[in-house]
């Protein structure tokens, strides 16, 4: 049986791969293909942060992957989804492919990567227009990747910020992403808002159909994470603190477009109210049936060494859930 670690809540526990080198996955989430998990997340630098693209939080060299048996044994697969160094491309490095996730469409056959992109030299936090809906295509699961279409839902007045995809069991898939309009960062040109709405996507997944909805009761959230279990989706949160932490919080409901009800903090245990120090990535499903949250304890000194931490979500007979802290757990 393998264990996976989380480290104490006070330090950056690293998980490294089979050559020795850090995982190097921010912010993506695991697929089950192929006969393996494959983790994936976009390679961060090992520096602090810093604006105009000097930093460690926008990556040089795309989305990385790993593969594994186990959740515990991890090989490097290489770089999925590659920037690229021409000046004009929209994949030209530094910038961020932020929050990639990744699903395998029956229909086509092909894997497809949404993401939240930000072009070069991927500074989001300091500009309004900075947020859209990027999709890629690959033949295979482990890439390459290739650009479909950079866009955003809904409207252009939408600037597309932190996202997730889910896909339900009749094989339809939906774009979860906070939308932010209005004056943004300038607070004088409001009306601001920022709040999660749920998008359908098209039968291939490659682009957005027009059925969406605004998921009112998850105003002023971000970092989504969807699963369904016993009849109900449930969608935990984070706040809009940036890379700071905040207490978490989760929605409920039994259809993904409508009826989303605010459930509280997640969180048992949580004296800090921090979600234990980390932000929510990904909702994963093991072999076994058990749902793992991946989160993620952003270090902003050294975003090479920020840490992964994984929740088994407990649910409850009222169709509620918790997560508690384990320094380790076995899967
Ligand atoms: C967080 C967000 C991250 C990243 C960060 C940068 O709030 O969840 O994905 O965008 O802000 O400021």
């Amino acid at each position: 049986m393998s264990t996976f670690i989380n480290g104490k809540i006070g330090e950056f526990h690293q998980h490294v791969d089979t050559d020795g080198h850090i995982l190097n996955v921010s912010d993506g989430g695991i697929l089950y293909a192929d006969g393996a998990y494959h983790w994936y997340g976009q390679a961060l630098g090992d520096l602090p942060f810093k604006p105009h693209g000097e930093g460690g939080q926008v990556t040089h060299k795309g989305v990385n992957m790993y593969r594994s048996q186990d959740l515990s044994t991890w090989t490097y697969e290489g770089v999925v989804l590659k920037c690229e160094a021409q000046q004009n491309s929209p994949l030209r490095a530094p910038m961020r492919f932020e929050r990639p996730k990744i699903l395998y469409n029956k229909k086509t056959g092909k894997y497809v990567l949404w993401c939240h992109y930000v072009g070069y030299p991927g500074d989001h936090s300091f500009s309004d227009v900075g947020g859209e809906a990027l999709v890629a295509m690959s033949d295979h699961v482990n890439g390459e990747y290739r650009l479909v279409s950079i866009s955003r839902p809904i409207d252009r007045a939408g600037v597309v910020r932190d996202c997730t995809v889910y896909q339900d069991a009749s094989g339809s898939a939906y774009f979860i992403y906070d939308r932010h309009i209005g004056g943004g960062f300038n607070k004088v040109l409001a009306p601001f808002e920022r709040c999660l709405h749920i998008v359908k996507l098209s039968d291939d997944y490659l682009s957005f159909t027009d059925e969406y909805a605004r998921i009112d009761a998850a105003d002023a959230r971000e970092a989504p994470c969807i699963v369904k279990h016993d009849g109900y989706y449930y969608m935990i949160t984070s706040g809009l603190t940036g890379w700071n932490y905040n207490p978490a919080k989760y929605f409920r409901s039994r259809d993904l477009m409508h009826g989303w009800e605010d459930m509280g903090d997640p969180c048992v245990g949580d004296e800090e109210k921090t979600t234990f120090r980390t932000q929510g990535t990904f909702i994963f499903t093991t072999r076994e049936g058990r749902d793992i949250l991946m989160s993620e304890r952003h270090n902003t000194e050294n975003f090479l060494r920020c840490s992964y931490i994984w929740f088994p979500i407990e649910y409850r007979k009222d169709h509620t859930l918790s997560l508690s802290y384990h320094e380790q757990f076995s899967l």
